[in-house]
């Protein structure tokens, strides 16, 4: 009876999204323990600096949302977006960023992701937003995996870092589903 117990228990835990199959993997108290540390980081960073905050849709919008509850630092907060474009042969897949409605020019920016995966992305946007003329541009990521970096340079504040394994949830999607659930959840191989 008692193993029976457990295995129902255990597949309730499995969620399905599309075609894969996820594995709790991070609870909400400890997602809002990684949101703590980057919160308590740019505090101390930024204050009394009015940075702007640019929350990069749509993975972010939950992190950042939870972030700039507990920002002392008097933030403007904004979203960008991502738009991939096929460019030249030989320069393969390029992101840019599109929805900037900030003037930047003099002001700290603080890019907010939700996840850094190789790194190639954010190493984009820094160039977009450093031809910008800001003060300073620094990222802040929720989530970060070393052993998928292959940029050029790391995030300045991560919540916290992970394995390289495909995870949803708090915003991240697995063919946008998955957004909206309160906990992150790992590929179930
Ligand atoms: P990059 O590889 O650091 O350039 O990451 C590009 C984008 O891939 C991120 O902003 C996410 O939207 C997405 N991504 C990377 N890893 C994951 C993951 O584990 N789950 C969901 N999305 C991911």
């Amino acid at each position: 009876m008692k193993i029976v117990h457990l295995w129902l228990k255990f597949q309730v835990l499995i969620i399905q999204l599309g075609d894969k199959k996820f594995r709790p993997y991070l609870s909400a108290e400890e997602i809002a323990w990684a949101v703590s540390r980057v919160s308590e980081a740019l505090n101390e960073k930024y204050n009394g600096k009015q940075p702007i905050v640019l929350g990069v849709l749509n993975g972010a919008f939950m992190f950042c949302s939870d972030l700039v509850k507990t920002l002392t630092c008097g933030p403007e907060i904004h979203f960008v977006k991502v738009s991939s474009y096929e460019g030249t042969a030989s320069s393969g897949n390029l992101s840019r960023l599109i929805g900037i409605s900030a003037e930047l020019k003099d002001r700290h920016v603080i890019l907010v992701e939700d996840i850094v995966d190789t790194g190639l992305t954010v190493d984009v946007l820094r160039k977009e937003l450093a031809a910008m003329g800001p003060a300073s541009v620094e990222v802040a990521t929720l989530l970060f995996k070393p052993d998928a970096f292959r940029g050029s340079q790391k995030p300045d504040y991560t919540g916290l870092e992970i394995p390289n394994d495909f995870v949803v949830g708090y915003g991240l999607d697995y063919n946008n589903l998955g957004r909206e659930l309160p906990e992150l959840y790992v590929i179930n191989d």
